[in-house]
C-alpha cells in the first residue's frame, strides 16, 4: 500500500515539526496539518518565518521549502480527514484536571474527539496513527470508537510515538535514534505497519525502524520518558549531597558517565526538569500502575516527581535564606523562563514554580528570556491563581534587555541554560547591581570562578552553598 495523502490532526510542537520533516523527505506525499486553533494555523502559514508558532533551530528553512508544495496547514479538519489515506493524531494529552484520575491520568478527551470525527467523516479505509503519547491500551479504545461509530470502512490503528526533544526537534527528526511503530499482528496490521515503515525509510536507515506490537509501542514511550526523567532526578538528588559535602556534581556526572553502562548524557543537574511531558507521562504511568493495584511500582515512579518538586522548592528557599531570610521588596532578575534552551516553550518550566515561590515572599521578579514573550510569562504566572492579576503585574516585570533586567537587582537567578548568558559582560552587570551581588545558577552554565573574581557571591547547583 502506498500512501499518497497524509493528514495530521494537531499542529503543535509535535504535529508541526514532524509533518514538516515528512513533507520535506517525501515530496510525493501531500501532507496536511490541521488544527482547531485558527491562530496557530495562521501562524504556521505566516510568510514571516520568524512568526511560526514553534521556535526550533532549523525549522523555518524546512517549512519554507515544503510549505505550499506538499505541506499545508489548515483549519478544515473534515476535508483533510476525508482525502487522507493515513491520519496522524497529534493532539495534546494533558493530565486530567477533573473527575476520576484527576491530577494523574491522561485526559483523553481530545483523542476521543479526533476518533469520533474520523469515524464520522471517513468514507474510505484509513490507517490511523497514534502520534500523541498515550496510556498503554488506548489503541483498543480508538479502534472501538472507529468501528462502532464509523461508516463501515476499515481502520488500522498504529502506534508511532514521537521521541523528539524540543530545541533539537529538527535534528531528532532528521536523524532519530529509532522510529518505533506498533501495530496489529494480523495481515492487514502488518500491511499498515509496512506503509508507515516505507514513509520513514525515505530518510531513516532501516535498522533504526523498530516494529513491535501496539501495546509495547505505547508503553515504550511512557517508559522512555520515565527513564529520562529518572536520570535527571537521580543526578539532582546527588546535587544536594554534593552541596553538603563539597563534591562538584559536574565532576561526579563526568566520572559516572564515563562508565559505558551509565553513559554521559542526561546527567546535568538542574533546578528541575520541566516541559510538557515528563511530569504528565510519569503521573500517567503512576496512575496505570495504581489502576492495576501495583502500588509499589506507582510509589517508585512517583518519587521521580517528588524529587523534582523538591529541587525547584529548595532552589527558591536557598535564594530566600541566602538573602538574609527576606526577599520582600528585593529585585530578583531571572535569566531564562523557557523550560530549556532553544525553545519558546514554557510548559512546566521550573522558572514558573521558582517565581511563584519568590512572589509569595513579596519579591520583585524581573524576567528576561530571549524567546519567550511577555504575554506568555504573564499567562504562566496568572494560571497558578496564587495572586490576582494586578498583584502579578505589580510584582513581576518582563524586560527584553538582559542588562536592564539585572539593573539594581539584589540577585540574579539563572533558570534556563541559554548559551548567550555565557557571553554577557558580567562586569557591567555587576557594576549596576545592589551589593553584595548574588548569582544563583540553577543550570550550572556560568563560570563561577570568573564571576567570583568580579565580586559576585555565587551559588551554582550541585557546587556548594554560598
Ligand atoms: P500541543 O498542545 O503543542 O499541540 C496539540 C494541538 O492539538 C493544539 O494546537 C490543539 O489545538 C490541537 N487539537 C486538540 N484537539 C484537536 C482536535 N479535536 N482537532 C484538531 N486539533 C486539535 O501539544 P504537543 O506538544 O504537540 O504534544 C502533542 C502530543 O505529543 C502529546 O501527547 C505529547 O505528550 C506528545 N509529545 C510531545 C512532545 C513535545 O516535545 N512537545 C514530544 C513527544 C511527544
Ligand atoms: C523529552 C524527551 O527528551 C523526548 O525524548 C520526548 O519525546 C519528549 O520529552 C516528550 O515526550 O515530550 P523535552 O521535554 O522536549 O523532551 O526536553 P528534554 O531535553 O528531555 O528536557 C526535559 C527537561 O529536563 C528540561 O527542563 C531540561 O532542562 C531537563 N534536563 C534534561 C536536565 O535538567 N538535565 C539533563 O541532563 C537533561
Amino acid at each position: 500500500m502506498t500512501i499518497k495523502n497524509i493528514c495530521c490532526i494537531g499542529a503543535g510542537y509535535v504535529g508541526g515539526p514532524t509533518m514538516t520533516v515528512i513533507a520535506q523527505k517525501c515530496p510525493n506525499i501531500k501532507v496536511t496539518v490541521v488544527d482547531i486553533n485558527e491562530a496557530r494555523i495562521n501562524a504556521w502559514n505566516n510568510s514571516d518565518l520568524n512568526k511560526l508558532p514553534v521556535f526550533e533551530p532549523g525549522l523555518d528553512s524546512i517549512v519554507e521549502e515544503a510549505r505550499d508544495r506538499n505541506l499545508f496547514f489548515s483549519t478544515n479538519v473534515d476535508a483533510a480527514i476525508d482525502e487522507a489515506d493515513m491520519i496522524f493524531i497529534s493532539v495534546n494529552t494533558p493530565t486530567k484536571t477533573y473527575g476520576k484520575g484527576k491530577g494523574m491520568a491522561a485526559d483523553l478527551k481530545y483523542i476521543e474527539l479526533c476518533a469520533r470525527q474520523i469515524a464520522k467523516v471517513a468514507k474510505t479505509d484509513k490507517i490511523v496513527v497514534e502520534k500523541s503519547t498515550l496510556p498503554v491500551r488506548t489503541a483498543s479504545a480508538i479502534k472501538n470508537i472507529l468501528d462502532h461509530t464509523g461508516n463501515g470502512v476499515k481502520f488500522q490503528i498504529l502506534s508511532n510515538p514521537e521521541f523528539l526533544a524540543e530545541g533539537t526537534a529538527v535534528q531528532d527528526l532528521l536523524k532519530p535514534d529509532r522510529v518505533l511503530i506498533g501495530g496489529d499482528t494480523s495481515a492487514e496490521g502488518e500491511q499498515a505497519i509496512q506503509a508507515l515503515v516505507d514513509i520513514y525509510a525515505n530518510w531513516v536507515p532501516k535498522d533504526h525502524i523498530l516494529t513491535t506490537n501496539v501495546w509495547s509501542s505505547e508503553l515504550s514511550k511512557l517508559t522512555a520518558n520515565a527513564f529520562l526523567a529518572q536520570r535527571v532526578s537521580s543526578i539532582n538528588a546527588m546535587s544536594v549531597i554534593c552541596e553538603k559535602t563539597g563534591a562538584d556534581v559536574s565532576e561526579v556526572s563526568k566520572a559516572i558517565g564515563m562508565d559505558s553502562r551509565i553513559g554521559p548524557k542526561f546527567l546535568k543537574a538542574s533546578v528541575g526538569f520541566g516541559g510538557s511531558c515528563f511530569q504528565k507521562d510519569i503521573l500517567n504511568l503512576v496512575y496505570i500502575a495504581k489502576s492495576y493495584g501495583l502500588n509499589e511500582v506507582a510509589d517508585y515512579w512517583e518519587q521521580v516527581i517528588l524529587m523534582n518538586d523538591y529541587q525547584k522548592n529548595r532552589f527558591s528557599d536557598n535564594i530566600v535564606s541566602t538573602l538574609y531570610n527576606t526577599v520582600s521588596g528585593k529585585k530578583i532578575a531571572f535569566l531564562g523562563w523557557a523550560f530549556k534552551k532553544d525553545t519558546n516553550d514554557t510548559r512546566e518550566s521550573a522558572a514558573i514554580k521558582v517565581a511563584d515561590n519568590l512572589l509569595n515572599e513579596r519579591a520583585h521578579v524581573e524576567v528576561y528570556d530571549p524567546k519567550v514573550t511577555e504575554e506568555q510569562i504573564y499567562t504562566d504566572i496568572d494560571y497558578l491563581n496564587s495572586r490576582n492579576y494586578e498583584e502579578n503585574r505589580k510584582l513581576l516585570k518582563v524586560n527584553s534587555d538582559p542588562y536592564e533586567c539585572c539593573k539594581s537587582a539584589h540577585a540574579i537567578a539563572v533558570l534556563t541554560e541559554w548559551d548567550e548568558f555565557k557571553t554577557y559582560d558580567w562586569q557591567k552587570i555587576y557594576n549596576n547591581m545592589q551589593k553584595p551581588a548574588f548569582v544563583f545558577d540553577g543550570r550550572g552554565v556560568l563560570d563561577t570562578k570568573v564571576l567570583e573574581d568580579i565580586g559576585f557571591v555565587c551559588y551554582s547547583i550541585g557546587k556548594g552553598h554560598v
